[in-house]
C-alpha cells in the first residue's frame, strides 16, 4: 500500500515507518523537523521537509504520490507546553489537522489511521480506562486531540472517511535504529535514564499517593508494540472492512493500547537498575500537578478488533532496549 505518515521522523512516527517498510509498504513522510530527526528515516524513504499543515501541498504530494492511506503521527505533544502556549496546540493539532483532512478530500485519499492519545480521558472515574469512558481532558494538549477525533469522525459521517483512531499514554523503549530523544526532556524513563548516565538526579514528582508504593502508576507501552499497531490500525480501514464503515453504529474505530497493568515509577526505577546493573540516583519530590495516581488502559478492544497483542510487555524489555539504544547513541541522533 502507498502510505504517508505525517511526523515520520518523530519517534512514534519513525518506528511506525520502521514497521510498515518491513511488512513490504510504500512509505512516504512528511515532517517539518521541529522536533523530529531527519536521521531516524529509514534509508530510501522520501522524506518532504515541511508542514502537514498546508493543505495545498499536501494535497499535491498525496496525489503525485497516489497515497493511499494516511497515517498521522505528527503533533505537538508536550502536556506543559500546552498549558503554557495552548494557541499552539489548537493551531497545529486541530486547525493543521483540519487542513490534512482538507487535502485528503480534495485529493480523494479518504483512509486515516490517527495516532491519538489517551490525554483525552483526563482523570478517569473507573480503571481500567475503556474507549466508552467520557471524554474530559485536563489540558490543551488532551483537548486538541479529542477536537480532532472529533473531525475526523463528522467527516466519516458526511465524506466517507475511513478512520481508526488510536489511545495509548506512555511509549517506550526503542527499536536499534530508533530511540526518544526529546529536548526538553519531560518523560520518565529517559529521565531516568539520564540520572544513571550522570545527568541530574531524578526526581520522582510524589511518593505518598494512594499506590501500593505510593508512587503513580502508568501504562507502558513499547514503541515497536505501538507500530505494530497502527500497522493492524490500516489494516482495517481497507475499503468494505466492516470495523471502519463510516455508515455503521460505531463509525471511526477507537482503540485503547496498552499493557492492561500498569508499572509505577518505582517499578521503572528499578527496572533501569536491572538492566544497567546501576543505581538510579534520585530523590523524591513533590507531586507534579495534574498528575493522576493510576492511569491504565483496559486493550479489550484492540485484542478483540485489530487482534493486537503486546508483544513486548515487561519493563526490562522497553527500558532495556531504551537503555541500549542510548549507550550506542550517546549524542542523541548526532551520533545516529
Ligand atoms: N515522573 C517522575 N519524574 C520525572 C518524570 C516523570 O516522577 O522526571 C513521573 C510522573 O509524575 C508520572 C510518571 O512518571 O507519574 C510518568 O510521567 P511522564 O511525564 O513520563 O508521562 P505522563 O504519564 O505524564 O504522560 C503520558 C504521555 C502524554 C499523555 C499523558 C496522558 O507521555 O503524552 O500520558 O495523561 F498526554
Amino acid at each position: 500500500m502507498r502510505i504517508l505518515v505525517t511526523g515520520g521522523a518523530g519517534y512514534v512516527g519513525s518506528v511506525s515507518v520502521e514497521a510498515l517498510l518491513a511488512a513490504g509498504h510504500d512509505v512516504s513522510v512528511i515532517d517539518d523537523l521541529s522536533t523530529g530527526h531527519a536521521e531516524s528515516v529509514a534509508d530510501g524513504v522520501d522524506v518532504v521537509d515541511g508542514p502537514y499543515t498546508d493543505a495545498a501541498a499536501v494535497a499535491k504530494l498525496l496525489e503525485a504520490r497516489r497515497i493511499e492511506v494516511v497515517l498521522h503521527c505528527a503533533a505537538r505533544s508536550l502536556v506543559g507546553e500546552s498549558l503554557q502556549n495552548p494557541a499552539r496546540y489548537f493551531v497545529d493539532n486541530v486547525a493543521g489537522g483540519i487542513a490534512l483532512l482538507e487535502a485528503m478530500r480534495a485529493a480523494g485519499t479518504n483512509r486515516i489511521v490517527f495516532s491519538s492519545s489517551a490525554a483525552v480521558y483526563g482523570i478517569p472515574d473507573t480503571s481500567p480506562i475503556v474507549e466508552d469512558t467520557p471524554l474530559r481532558p485536563i489540558n490543551p494538549y488532551g483537548e486538541t486531540k479529542r477536537s480532532f477525533e472529533g473531525a475526523v469522525w463528522w467527516y466519516g459521517v458526511a465524506y466517507g472517511l475511513r478512520a481508526a483512531t488510536l489511545r495509548y499514554f506512555n511509549v517506550a523503549g526503542a527499536t536499534e535504529r530508533n530511540g526518544e530523544v526529546h529536548d526538553p526532556e519531560t518523560h520518565l524513563i529517559p529521565n531516568v535514564l539520564a540520572a544513571i548516565e550522570g545527568g541530574k538526579p531524578l526526581v520522582v514528582f510524589g511518593d505518598d499517593y494512594p499506590t501500593p508504593d505510593g508512587t503513580c502508576i502508568r501504562d507502558y507501552i513499547h514503541v515497536a508494540d505501538l507500530a505494530d499497531a497502527h500497522l493492524l490500525a490500516i489494516e482495517a480501514t481497507a475499503p468494505g472492512d466492516p470495523r471502519t464503515e463510516p455508515s455503521s453504529e460505531r463509525g471511526m474505530l477507537v482503540c485503547n493500547l496498552g499493557n492492561g497493568g500498569g508499572f509505577s515509577v518505582r517499578q521503572v526505577i528499578d527496572a533501569a537498575e536491572r538492566v544497567s546493573g546501576q543505581a538510579v540516583p534520585h530523590e523524591v519530590g513533590p507531586r507534579r500537578a495534574g498528575d493522576p495516581p493510576v492511569l491504565v488502559a483496559s486493550s479489550a478492544r484492540a485484542s478483540e478488533v485489530l487482534g493486537w497483542q503486546p508483544a513486548r510487555p515487561t519493563l526490562d524489555e522497553m527500558v532495556g532496549s531504551a537503555w541500549e539504544w542510548r549507550r550506542r547513541h550517546p549524542d542523541g541522533y548526532a551520533t545516529a
